[in-house]
């Protein structure tokens, strides 16, 4: 498969090296052009290209950019393609946004409005970036990583998925089982906020039934305080 990624910033280059990892190929992209990339990409093991050609090289496109940027995005290269959406509002980065702020409207909608025919999947948001590779515990006998493990099994942390599109939410599940993740499945972009920034299961190491949990606990407007989750946690 192979993986183009719209960023080359923390996220970006934690899933690029799982990605990687497993065997597939990756493009990285940034705003400032692939010759600022040359140094990340020997390191990682991975192409550069614009953000245009990273779209155009994917099978699936990952977007990993500040959520102001989004709404910037040009969705042509992207229409029928699963496009994994990590991208958070963070209203002191990007720009207060009352139906954001409200949950009536949710970063995952935003995207895929600003790419339409986009298969978008709103995925990789609810970690931190520094546990992305170190938490993963890939199935696959071949895989490099550190440790192994199968799916569902109790040192298998989980991941937050939502999309309108059945299908890809199914392929990016198998990719997040490919590289090391549960995925628990919340349904439509609808009902994302479910875990956005401040909800129960957002960065907090959790299986797959306490993220089920979690999802189901949250609460519009009840936000824990900001960088609660911060903190080094077991999993749970
Ligand atoms: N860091 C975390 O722990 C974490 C966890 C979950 C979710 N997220 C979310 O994931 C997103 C990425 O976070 P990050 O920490 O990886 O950010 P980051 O380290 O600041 O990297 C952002 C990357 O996006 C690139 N970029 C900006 N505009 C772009 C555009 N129009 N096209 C292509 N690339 C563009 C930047 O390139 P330039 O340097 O050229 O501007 C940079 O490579 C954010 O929305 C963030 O809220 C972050």
């Amino acid at each position: 498969m192979k993986l183009g990624i719209l960023g080359a910033g923390l996220i970006a280059q934690a899933v690029a090296t799982l990605a990687l990892k497993n065997g597939h190929e990756v493009m990285v992209s940034n705003s400032r052009g692939p010759q600022t990339l040359g140094d990340l990409a020997a390191s990682l093991g991975c192409q550069a290209g614009t953000a245009e050609e990273a779209a155009v090289f994917g099978d699936m496109v990952l977007v990993a950019i500040p959520f102001h940027a989004c709404r910037t995005l040009s969705g042509a290269s992207l229409a029928g393609k699963v496009v994994m959406d990590a991208c958070n509002h963070y209203p002191g980065r990007d720009g207060a946004d009352a139906a954001l702020d409200a949950m009536t409207d949710t970063s995952g909608q935003v995207l895929a409005r600003q790419l339409p025919g986009a298969r978008v999947v709103k995925v990789f948001n609810a970690i931190m970036a520094r546990d992305i590779v170190p938490h993963a515990r890939a199935s696959s006998a071949s895989s490099a990583s550190s440790a192994s493990s199968a799916s569902g099994a109790t040192d298998r942390r989980a991941l937050p998925i939502a999309g309108d599109d059945a299908a890809a939410r199914r392929q990016v599940a198998a990719f997040l089982d490919e590289i090391g993740y549960d995925a628990v499945d919340a349904g439509p972009l609808a009902e994302s906020w479910r875990f956005e920034r401040g909800m129960p299961g957002y960065c907090i190491p959790l299986r797959a039934a306490s993220m089920a949990r979690a999802l189901q606990a949250a609460q519009k407007g009840q936000r824990v305080p900001d960088g609660s989750w911060r903190g080094p946690r077991e999993l749970a």
